[in-house]
């Protein structure tokens, strides 16, 4: 396949990305999503494809053509993603995690459409299943690899986020800054671990970050 001048250094290895959105069904007409588009997700397959990876990649409904030479999974909800991210999990090395999974979905999903009337509406919402931490507790060999994706105190945030989920890596971005975040082509991030100063990148395409983040993950990653 295209490789445009780069080492093959994920040759031999199994990469499992996750992209986009989760949808939260409430009734037959209505759902719950979040305004992730996928791009940062699928840029890391194709860029994981090139460098060598054998890729899975399981994604949430986006707009966008799955990339050649990946095996693509298509779910919707949260607990759906779970399940096929663990049918996957104990034969990958490397996991990145950027889809933006719904924290919360509707307790009860009605059956037939929900009707209005005068005053307002309350729908009751649960907490869906971490599957990030949920990895993390399980982690044998894999590169346990998360995204963060804040408003404010990203620094604090994104660190606190790799100690919990038992990371090996977070990638942060502000998604309040000018060319960084949903739905734009570009991205603005920085990669934190535990024990290495934190790298940041200037404002750069999706796809060439995705190149960033899978060299700079390949080079420190000790057992690769
Ligand atoms: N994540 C996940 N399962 C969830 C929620 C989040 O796997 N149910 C993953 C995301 O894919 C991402 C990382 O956890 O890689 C961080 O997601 P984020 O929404 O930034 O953090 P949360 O831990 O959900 O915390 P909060 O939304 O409160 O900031
Ligand atoms: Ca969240």
């Amino acid at each position: 396949s295209e490789n445009k001048g780069q080492q093959l250094i994920l040759k031999g290895k199994k990469l499992l990305v996750t992209a986009g959105p989760t949808v939260e069904i409430i009734d037959p007409v209505r759902y719950l999503t979040n305004r992730s588009s996928g791009k940062m997700g699928y840029a890391i397959a194709e860029a994981a494809q090139h460098l060598g990876a054998e890729v899975v990649l399981i994604s949430g409904p986006t707009a966008l053509q799955p990339p050649p030479n990946v095996q693509t999974i298509f779910v919707e909800s949260a607990e759906q993603m779970l399940q096929e991210v663990l049918k996957h999990y104990d034969q990958s090395d490397i996991v990145i995690k950027a889809a933006a999974v719904a924290d919360y979905r509707p307790k009860f999903v009605s059956e037939s459409k929900i009707k209005k009337n005068d005053g307002s509406i309350v729908i009751e919402m649960e907490r869906t299943t971490d599957i990030l931490k949920t990895l993390g507790e399980r982690k044998k060999q894999q590169l346990l690899v998360g995204f963060a994706a804040e408003t404010n105190n990203v620094e604090q945030y994104a660190k606190g986020k790799l100690e919990k989920k038992n990371l090996d890596y977070i990638v942060a971005n502000n998604v309040t800054e000018e060319g960084a975040g949903f739905n734009t082509d570009t991205n603005i991030i920085s990669i934190y671990s535990r024990n290495e100063k934190p790298t940041s990148f200037p404002k750069l395409t999706k796809l060439e970050l995705a190149y960033k983040i899978l060299q700079h993950i390949a080079s420190k990653g000790s057992d690769m």
